[in-house]
């Protein structure tokens, strides 16, 4: 998709983070992941939906046999804010007992989604569980939760694109930019 294309129009025309940039940070974390991750049970797991793109990218740059499954989440319906209800929309379809686990999301916030379902995931019987993400927010954090491995942090803003949602639109954005607050106030 071509930066003067519809959907750019509606972002802050500094991309916050390159399609570029984006792929070669992915390429340095694969190659870390891999390395941590030798002669482990690795599954990797998928945080619907925003994380769609990151996973897509990310599970081809471990060097490694896994496997994958994904889970759905109660996301902020149409706010830019978390409601800080936490709900599984969907859940895994394999067994994770024994098995480490990698969540593979997009961004953290508050850290509500994912302490959470860290906790759920724990219960189960996994052997570990880390989480890769792509954005993360520290200044929005409302619970200690800390990712193994992390692409950007990133000021507060409300960002979309490469899978990141405002109301379910711009997810097919190819570059990660700040939504103009025009949109959504
Ligand atoms: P948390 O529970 O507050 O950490 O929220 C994490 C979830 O909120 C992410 O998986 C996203 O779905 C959503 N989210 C948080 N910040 C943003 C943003 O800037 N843009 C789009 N979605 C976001
Ligand atoms: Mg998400």
């Amino acid at each position: 998709m071509d930066k003067t294309s519809r959907l750019y129009q509606d972002i802050e025309p500094e991309l916050l983070i390159t399609r570029e940039q984006i792929a070669a940070r992915v390429k340095e974390l694969g190659a870390q992941i891999t390395k941590d991750y030798e002669g482990r049970k690795l599954t990797c797991l998928s945080i619907l939906k925003g994380s769609i793109l990151f996973f897509a990218d990310m599970i081809r740059e471990i060097d490694l046999p896994l496997t994958i499954d994904f889970m759905q989440t109660s996301s902020y319906g149409e706010d830019t804010k978390s409601s800080g209800v936490v709900r599984i929309l969907k859940d895994l379809d394999h067994s994770i007992a024994r098995r480490d686990v990698l969540i593979i999301e997009d961004i953290i916030d508050s850290g509500l989604t994912l302490s959470y379902l860290k906790r759920v995931l724990a219960d189960r019987g996994a052997s570990s569980i880390k989480i890769v993400t792509l954005l993360d927010k520290p200044e929005g954090r409302r619970v200690e939760l800390n990712a193994e491995y992390v692409g950007f942090e990133i000021p507060k803003a409300f960002v979309v694109g490469y899978g990141l949602d405002y109301a379910e639109v711009y997810r097919n954005l190819p570059d990660i930019g700040i939504l103009k607050p025009c949109i959504y106030e």
